[in-house]
Formats: structure tokens, sequence, C-alpha cells
């Protein structure tokens, strides 16, 4: 059996929605200690929807895999939606990744979690902090 899925070696030649957004509203950005990955996705927000999403990727071909598809699961989606993304749900949306890949989608979910943290702080806008625990963890 082949370590990758297909989907995973498709996101990973052909990622979607790589780049910078220069105006974003919300930009995350995260990295892993272990392994040195570092990820950034960018936010454009119009009425509480994600109306444009890129990231930049400097890691493994699973985080990069991991970042295109959870581009793709988020954009167009209200907030709420974006924030209930899951690392499992972006695995999934793979046909799965191996286990010891499985914190290359984790990036995606904190990154997409801290970059709509930053937009509600830059904004001014109310949020339940225990919604950004993990990421509001990190930050102290
Ligand atoms: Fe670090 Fe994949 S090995 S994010």
């Amino acid at each position: 059996m082949a370590l990758y899925s297909e989907k995973v070696m498709d996101h990973f030649r052909n990622p979607r929605n790589v780049g910078v957004i220069e105006d974003a509203d919300g930009v995350g950005e995260v990295g892993n200690a272990k392994c040195g990955d570092i990820m950034k996705i960018y936010l454009k927000i119009e009425k509480d929807v994600i109306s444009d999403v890129k990231f930049e990727t400097f890691g493994c071909g699973s985080a990069i895999a991991s970042s295109s598809m959870a581009t793709e699961l988020i954009k167009g989606k209200p907030l709420s939606e974006a924030l209930e993304l899951t690392n499992k749900a972006v695995a999934e949306a793979l046909d799965g990744l191996p286990a010891y890949k499985m914190h290359c989608s984790v990036l995606a979910e904190e990154a997409i979690k801290r970059a709509i943290l930053d937009y509600y702080q830059k904004h001014d806008l109310p949020y339940n902090e225990a919604v950004f625990a993990d990421v509001l963890h990190e930050e102290e």
C-alpha cells in the first residue's frame, strides 16, 4: 500500500490557494518546534464569511497537502464553521495521513484558529476565549 493517498499527493503536487493576501483581515502563523515546519494562513473576511484564503507553508509534503485541503474546506464558509474544522477532518478529507504525520494537519487547524483570532483582536470584536484556548495558551 502506498504511504500517501492519491489526494495527499495531488494536493502536494498542485497545492490550492498558495500565496499571500496583502490586505488580509486576519493572519495566523504557527510552527512545530520538533520538525521546524511553519505554516501561515491569510484570511479575507466579509460579513463573517471567509471570502478568500491563502497560505504559505515552509514544511513537509503532508503540511503542504494539509494547508491546501484546509483552505479549500474553509473557503466561502462562515467563521463559525471554520473554527470547527479539526485536524482529523483535514486528514480525513485527504483520505488519511500516516499516524506519525498527523501533527502536520494540526498546524492547519491551529493556523486557521490563529488567523481568526487575529481578525477578532485587530477589529476589537468579542470572541469566546474557550474556543481559542489552545492557541491563546501558546501565546502565554
Ligand atoms: Fe513537520 Fe510535517 S513533518 S509539519
